[in-house]
């Protein structure tokens, strides 16, 4: 199938129509000619980013989240009835085999959710999930709760819910943010749009197409990050609230060109969260959009941050590394895990990606904060 180049045409015919239309956002002309540069041999030109769709959405609505681990049967009969598991380390992520996501029935859905809580991570090979088309993918995902749209990121043509994941060597909206940087590396820990009032649960992850070597992505326990912790360090963490915003890599996307569909909300959560099934504790702060400690003077916020960062950066003892070959999807759970992708591959080589993000439930405070701290 040829790369999607017509349709892209067609996309930019149609922005410039737009421009009557005072509510829609336009690309700008750096972005749109990035946009008309998807090199040939896409293995999934269908999935290609979309950066059409300019409206601007409203802010996402409140909803009652009933997590479908709840529902699950421990034993996890119906997931792992015909599954060979193998744990890659003891505290963080499980490979699974013998399952196809796609034929799970709702109580095997459930118990995904269970067994992904329990392990923060799920890695499966050989999955038929990237052909089973976006209409099931969505129609699977929202098992799992109401479905988050980016704000900025791009999406699948005609489906704003799937997040697409996408460089190649022309098209890389972050290459300012690394060239202009003066990192020693690109590891950028975070979890992902923790600025959402209701932020991200059990969330899926496929390879389109993947360099052969690197591209992989680290994975954090927060939960064992905790429990690391002093019992009295970890009780002063429990009294505390974070602001987490999504502005400033709202900034750097409008700086792009790009459109901001939604603006960012700046949310306070609690720094330690309570999963709604498995009862666990997990840090909850995050380098990519934890902004600062409520209430503390900037020094002292800024000291604990670096501090909590740190310790998760350098916790090798409680990561792990997914790696990705053609049909692998990763599940985690958004609530108790961090991330960092891992950008050491070829920058002429592609990678693209898809994310399926349901959101779960306001984070659950570890203690019940006084009236005067909410
Ligand atoms: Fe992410």
């Amino acid at each position: 199938m040829a790369p999607d180049i017509e349709t892209v045409a067609k996309n930019s015919e149609s922005l410039e129509k737009d421009t009557s239309d005072s509510t829609r956002l336009m690309l700008n002309d750096n972005f749109k000619e990035m946009f008309m540069k998807f090199e040939d041999g896409s293995s999934y030109p269908e999935y290609l980013p979309y950066y059409a769709n300019t409206d601007k959405w409203p802010q996402l609505e409140l909803f009652d989240h009933v997590d479908p681990a709840s529902r699950a049967d421990k034993s996890k009969s119906n997931l792992l009835k015909n599954a060979e598991t193998q744990d890659l380390t003891p505290y963080i992520g499980t490979v699974v085999e013998g399952v196809q996501i796609s034929q799970l029935s709702k109580e095997g859905l459930d118990e995904l959710a269970l067994f992904t809580a329990e392990r923060k991570l799920l890695l499966f090979r050989d999955q038929d999930f990237k052909d089973i088309g976006p209409k099931r993918q969505v129609e699977i995902g929202r098992h799992y709760g109401s479905l988050h749209t980016h704000p900025t990121a791009a999406h699948v043509k005609g489906h704003t819910e799937l997040a697409v994941v996408y460089r190649d060597a022309k098209h890389n909206p972050y290459k300012d943010l690394y060239t202009a940087s003066n990192r020693l590396t690109k590891l950028s820990w975070h979890s992902d749009v923790s600025y959402e009032r209701q932020p991200p649960s059990t969330t899926f992850f496929w390879s389109l197409d993947q360099p052969d070597v690197g591209g992989d992505t680290l994975y954090v326990s927060m939960v064992e990050a905790y429990n690391r912790l002093s019992p009295e360090f970890q009780e002063v963490l429990q009294g505390l609230r974070a602001v987490h915003s999504g502005v400033r890599q709202a900034e750097h996307m409008r700086n792009q060109g790009a459109p901001v569909r939604r603006e960012p909300p700046e949310t306070e959560h609690p720094v330690v969260r309570v999963h709604p099934v498995t009862g666990e504790k997990s840090l909850y702060i995050n380098q990519g959009f934890t902004r600062r400690i409520v209430g503390f003077k900037d020094e002292e916020s800024d000291t604990l941050l670096k501090f909590l960062y740190d310790h998760i950066a350098k916790g090798a003892d409680f990561q792990v590394r997914a790696t990705y070959k053609p049909g692998t999807v990763i599940v985690w759970d958004n609530r108790l895990v961090c991330h960092s992708a891992v950008s050491d591959f070829d920058p002429n080589l592609r990678r693209h990606a898809i994310r399926l993000t349901p959101q779960g439930e306001a984070p659950i405070p570890a203690i019940v904060f006084s009236k005067s701290k909410m």
